[in-house]
């Protein structure tokens, strides 16, 4: 029996495309052939009206009365309140009424569990269940991150925004210490990412940057393709190439034909160098050879050819002066070039080259006690 993957689309920022992601990958997965139950537990009712019901306060059932008869105990018919959608997907709607209901959870024995007990009896019957979340890390929310196996995060590509990830963070923390210990986060999902601005840029550049030290990443090879059709540049940053060789087989050689730039910074893995000197090739070089012959009838004879040679041999590579490096841009001659000096950079005393404070530690940030300020507003959570 296969089993069904619950995930929920989370971030109480409010706008990432939560909302988006929810309804494209459900109908996405849909046509694909997989049963997809998408469940709507935001008040504001997006999913709802985005799939079609523009007045979802008149829909008979909605979340709120499946919550309502969880809460009563009181039995839910097979298919209960369920939208069939013409685009394949099934649609669990919600509409304004969900927010009195949240607050009214206060009361509630388990209020964290009762999403989940809905999804559980339903589980049977889908392939995958997408939850859309509103913008708030409430007792839906809350609801949300305990009936979920995974999460995706949709962050809009801005500076801001990902630093907001923290609170979100610390919440799924305490969610699986006390609720949910399998939950686990799919991915950060990059929304919007306009490439001309240079926070998209770095933060592009910001998640992808550790991808060889995580294991296999599902469908890199498409990942990496989807990612240039949008134009935004991927960069992958390895120890070697047989590294991607051994964790991606025949599709490391697409992976690396989809980066635009190739930069080597010198080392003696030996596929690495045979990649590198087949990728210089070789450099044209005119010949004249001209022959003279004296005697009684001297002549003179000048022969042109083009001929090649190997721009950098196996062997010259690997003995590669250690300040330079070897950058190969897509379309143009690879350039041979001088390492640049971090040491050079106005930003250089912010590094943990230079001092190991600034050494950035992501557990000890992410685990950090969030410090109120008098004017901050927070919602506040009691976690059992
Ligand atoms: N990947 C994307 N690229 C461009 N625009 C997008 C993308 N995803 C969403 N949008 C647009 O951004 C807006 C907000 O998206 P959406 O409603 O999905 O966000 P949300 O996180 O669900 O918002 P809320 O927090 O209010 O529930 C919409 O106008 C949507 O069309
Ligand atoms: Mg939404």
């Amino acid at each position: 029996m296969s089993k069904t993957v619950v995930m929920a689309v989370v971030n109480q920022k409010g706008g990432t495309g939560k909302t988006t992601t929810c309804e494209n990958l459900g109908i996405g997965l849909a046509n694909e052939g997989k049963r997809v139950l998408l469940i709507d537990s935001d008040p504001q009712g997006s999913l709802t009206i985005s799939l079609g019901y523009p007045r979802p306060d008149e829909l008979q059932v909605t979340l709120t009365d499946i919550f309502t008869k969880i809460i009563k105990e009181e039995e839910i018919a097979p298919g209960e309140g369920i939208i069939k959608h013409e685009e394949g997907v099934d649609l669990m709607p919600a509409n304004i009424e969900l927010s009195g209901l949240e607050v009214s959870l206060v009361n509630v024995i388990n209020r964290e569990k009762i999403l989940k007990q809905y999804v559980d009896s339903v589980k049977d019957k889908y392939d995958f269940i997408l939850i859309d979340c509103g913008p708030s890390l409430g007792m839906l929310t809350i609801n949300a991150l305990a009936a979920a196996d995974r999460l995706i995060i949709p962050v809009q590509a801005q500076y801001l925004p990902a630093k907001g990830l923290e609170l979100l963070l610390q919440t799924v923390n305490k969610v699986r210490k006390h609720i949910n210990p399998g939950l686990k986060i799919e991915g950060i999902l990059l929304t919007m990412v306009d490439s001309r601005t240079n926070y998209a840029k770095d933060i592009s550049n910001l998640i992808r940057n550790e991808c060889a030290n995580i294991g296999q990443i599902p469908n890199l090879e498409k990942l990496v393709a989807t990612i240039r059709s949008r134009e935004i540049s991927a960069c992958l940053i390895l120890q070697a190439k047989s590294q991607l060789k051994a964790i991606y087989k025949d599709n490391a050689d697409t992976i690396v034909g989809n980066m635009d730039s190739q930069l080597f910074l010198g080392g003696t893995e030996p596929s690495t160098l045979k990649d590198l000197n087949q990728m210089l090739g070789k450099e044209t070089i005119d010949m004249y050879n001209t022959g003279e012959s004296r005697g009684n009838n001297p002549s003179y004879s000048m022969n042109y050819q083009k001929t090649g040679h190997e721009l950098l041999s196996v062997d010259e590579l690997a003995v590669m002066d250690g300040e330079k490096c070897i950058l190969q841009l897509r379309g143009v001659r690879p350039f041979l070039s001088d390492k640049y000096d971090l040491t050079k950079h106005p930003n250089y005393r912010e590094t943990a080259d230079y001092d190991k404070r600034n050494f950035f530690d992501v557990e000890k940030y992410v685990n950090r006690k969030l410090r109120l300020k008098p004017d901050d507003e927070y919602d506040v959570i009691d976690m059992g």
